[in-house]
């Protein structure tokens, strides 16, 4: 049995007025549910508010990640967070090679493999976004557009890497649009992906956890996180709403034991 993982991605939101009072919404209502050992739940702000979240989310029950890192530890890279730095100031978790900073900040499927590797050797957990565009669903691409976004990762990293990681299937076309996968389509996806990973290794492919992303809500966690490959939520816009966030917090906490 997987431990179903949910994890907010801020994105380029927040204040310290905002973080405090959504970040206190969410434990205060975390605490007083007592099924919520039974999931991990994350939230991902900009990374300049990662002390601050770091210092509210003082009960263990709610991690801290970095939307991104460099591929580099140190050195002549203005602008640049390396992944030691993000788990110095607390973070946990490092979201890599979301789609729109592959789309927006050219992060190719070699960049993302490079920071995968620096990730994992600075102790952060790498949160591994996959997914297809419009697009290129329309033209049936989209198991051979993941495939390579995964094999390059695989070829980085070796399989075993995998057992300190987490994939995020997000199809591009679902982030903030509304329009989510549908169960079925999201679960022959991440059938895919596991699929995949057991090519090379049956028992890391049974155990990694494989989140869904893309509009997911309150209204329809449920029905997605009841497929049999849908581990957890990458969440973005309802993250920003602490009763949303929680509601599908409840819905993953719901899935264990049934
Ligand atoms: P939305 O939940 O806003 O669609 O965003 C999903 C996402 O990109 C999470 O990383």
């Amino acid at each position: 049995m997987r431990k179903p993982i949910v994890v907010g991605n801020w994105k380029l939101n927040g204040s310290h007025a905002d973080n405090e009072s959504l970040v206190t919404g969410v434990l205060s209502e975390m605490a007083d549910m007592a099924d919520m050992a039974a999931i991990d739940v994350a939230v991902c702000p900009p990374f300049v508010f990662i002390p601050q979240v770091e210092g509210l989310a003082t009960s263990m029950s709610l991690g801290v990640g970095g939307q991104n890192c460099s591929e580099h530890d140190s050195g002549a890279f203005t602008g640049e967070v390396a992944p030691g730095m993000l788990f110095d100031v607390g973070a946990r978790y490092v979201i890599l090679g979301h789609s729109e900073r592959r789309a927006m900040y050219g992060e190719t499927n070699e960049i993302v493999s490079a920071k995968v590797k620096a990730a994992l050797a600075a102790g952060l957990t790498p949160i591994l976004c996959v997914g297809e565009t419009l697009e290129e669903r329309e033209s049936d691409q989209t198991e051979a557009v993941v495939r390579q976004q995964l094999a390059a990762v695989i070829a980085g990293n070796g399989i075993a890497a995998f057992e300190r990681m987490v994939i995020a299937y997000e199809p591009v076309w679902a982030i903030g649009t509304g329009r989510t996968a549908s169960p079925e389509q999201a679960q022959e996806v991440h059938a895919f992906i596991r699929g995949q990973l057991a090519d090379h290794d049956a028992s890391v492919a049974q155990s990694v956890r494989i989140q869904y992303g893309g509009s997911m809500k309150p209204a329809n966690a449920a029905e997605l996180l009841a497929q049999p490959d849908i581990d957890g939520g990458l969440i973005g816009g309802a993250s920003l709403k602490a009763e949303d966030f929680l509601g599908i917090c409840r819905a993953a906490a719901d899935t264990v034991g049934n």
